[in-house]
């Protein structure tokens, strides 16, 4: 990863843990991590965990005066109003959120985020100052014909009118090969870095300079402790989006150490 940006791992608990599990995860990150909970300087890796929405206050306390920072996994297409079930960016935000995970695979191809609806959503987030992590990856049968590369930039330019109006370094990317999520069968380091690259260069071309320079870009799908160096040793890859090795505390206290190592090597 480059010098210039923060790495971030970031924690996507998707549909997973209760209220017991969240105080225990939060005691054990406590002990596995204290330098996150030491009144002292920021520790060089940012540490984010996207916990299901119901939980984003309890996990707002649990996480008070640390480093440790929060995000959602989802915000609305829509600002306050009548929207029955629906949460608001200005929700999240208010409940001491940072980040909003944008896109992911599985709200595009469960639940029919298009988009359109993908747009509306990055503009309510950027609205109430959150960051967005805008997911794109490609699916087997894409990746398999050898235009991977060719469909993740269209997704990029399918958003191009907004996210060419974000402020360089207000947006994260997360790159994750749809095939690679949650099946244990992950991209090698070379074709994740290759993505991180040409993503990289699509902001250069499209939007500016300085906002592909500052914008971390994440890979993920199936990282866990034993592969996560290998990831983050890449040029263009500033870090992981992490699912189910993140439901355990001490796992991702183990990537946060692997990363670590590598960033000190
Ligand atoms: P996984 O999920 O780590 O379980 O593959 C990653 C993600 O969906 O963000």
């Amino acid at each position: 990863m480059a010098a210039s940006r923060r790495p971030l791992l970031a924690a996507n608990w998707k549909q997973n843990l209760l209220w017991q599990d969240i105080e225990n995860y939060c005691e054990e990150l406590r002990a596995e991590l204290p330098e996150y909970f030491a009144d002292s300087a920021e520790p060089p890796i940012d540490l984010l965990v996207c916990p299901p929405l119901c939980y984003l206050g309890l996990l707002g306390a649990l996480l008070e005066d640390s480093h440790v920072l929060s995000g959602s996994q989802l915000v609305s297409t829509m600002g306050g109003g009548a929207y029955t079930g629906e949460v608001s960016a200005q929700m999240v935000a208010d409940l001491g959120c940072d980040y909003v995970i944008v896109g992911h695979s599985e709200r595009r191809g469960l639940f029919g985020d298009s988009e359109e609806s993908i747009t509306q959503r990055l503009s309510q987030a950027i609205e109430q100052d959150l960051v967005p992590i805008l997911c794109i990856g490609e699916d087997l049968e894409t990746r398999r014909s050898g235009r991977a590369g060719e469909y993740c930039r269209q997704q990029l330019e399918a958003q191009r009118g907004i996210i060419s109006g974000i402020e360089p370094g207000e947006l994260v990317l997360a790159y994750e090969p749809i095939w690679a999520i949650g099946t244990g069968e992950n991209a090698s380091r070379e074709d994740a870095q290759e993505m991180a690259a040409l993503v990289r260069s699509w902001f250069r071309e499209h939007v500016s300079a300085e906002a592909a320079e500052a914008m971390p870009v994440l890979y993920g799908g199936s990282v866990k402790p034993a592969n996560i160096a290998d990831y983050f040793s890449q040029p263009d890859i500033d870090g992981a989006l992490i699912g189910g090795a993140s439901l355990e505390a001490a796992s991702m206290a183990q990537m946060l150490r692997a990363c670590m190592a590598g960033k000190e090597s």
